[in-house]
């Protein structure tokens, strides 16, 4: 009988700490990650109904889901525009971006960078049928690029005229209403919006596109961010769920 009791003691007190154990899990005990994005970039991140994040969906809002339940923290996603980003990350208002951003030299001036994640390159989204077939056919066409992203920073350095949008999505709108005759963006983002939008098709020219390197931001000397971060990083890397996610979120986004 003293044994019999004994057990169920014992059981009582697993079965106590373990419902304590889920309260906490649950509670985030550990504090709140605040990650910075600008959900405006299938399929990285965009706004969905059906967001795992409040609205936000996405490879990288998965990718931050996942940095947090490995540190026992909760992760809440701040939408801004992409151009403040880096400023809001220097703040201290956000404490990563997590924004498909492109690790390059010039921002590597002001932040620290996360192992890469995923690689892409700028392609050009024209209308089917439109006589650009490589970059230097841009020259004397209405370019249109996003404010801020390396495509931008890629048309400028050829010296092309271009006009700039606040959104992928209204850039596409220009290239589809035939306002201008290109399109310079990211790879995958671009495939998505071929596959929303008939009648357009994308262009790459590898010899004026080096390949851009997709990397996590943190403030300049936040090794335990960075670490953090890095750790999921490599661990997604390693077990094929970054290759997962870039998959399945490449065949549908949901986007709104
Ligand atoms: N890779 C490009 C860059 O770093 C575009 C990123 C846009 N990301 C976004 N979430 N809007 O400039």
């Amino acid at each position: 009988m003293k044994t019999l009791k004994k057990v169920a003691a014992l059981l009582a007190a697993v079965v106590m700490s373990s419902a304590l154990f889920t309260g906490c899990a649950k509670q985030k005990a550990s504090g709140t990650i605040v990650f910075g994005t600008n959900a405006e970039f299938p399929p990285f991140e965009f706004v969905s109904s059906k967001g795992i994040i409040d609205q936000y969906d996405g490879i990288d809002i998965a990718v931050a889901k996942q940095i947090g339940d490995d540190n026992n923290m909760e992760v809440k996603i701040e939408n801004m525009e992409f151009d403040s980003l880096l400023i809001a990350l220097k703040n201290g208002q956000i404490d990563a971006v997590i924004a498909g951003m492109t690790a390059t030299d010039e921002r590597r001036e002001s932040v620290d960078f996360s192992t890469t994640y995923y690689v892409a390159k700028q392609v050009m989204i024209v209308k089917e049928g439109s006589d650009i077939k490589k970059a230097t056919d841009m020259a004397d066409k209405k370019i249109v690029v996003i404010q801020g992203y390396t495509g931008e920073t890629c048309v400028k350095e050829m010296g092309y005229k271009y006009e700039a949008f606040k959104k992928g999505t209204e850039a596409i709108m220009e290239l589809v209403n035939g306002k201008c005759d290109v399109v310079v963006i990211d790879s995958a983002t671009a495939q998505k919006y071929i596959g929303d939008n008939k009648g357009l098709v994308i262009v790459e020219d590898d010899t004026a596109f080096e390949s851009e390197e997709y990397a996590v931001a943190v403030a300049k000397g936040n090794t335990e961010m960075l670490n953090k971060v890095n750790a999921t990083i490599e661990k997604m890397l390693k077990d094929g769920t970054i290759n997962e996610l870039s998959a399945k979120y490449a065949e549908s986004d949901d986007a709104e």
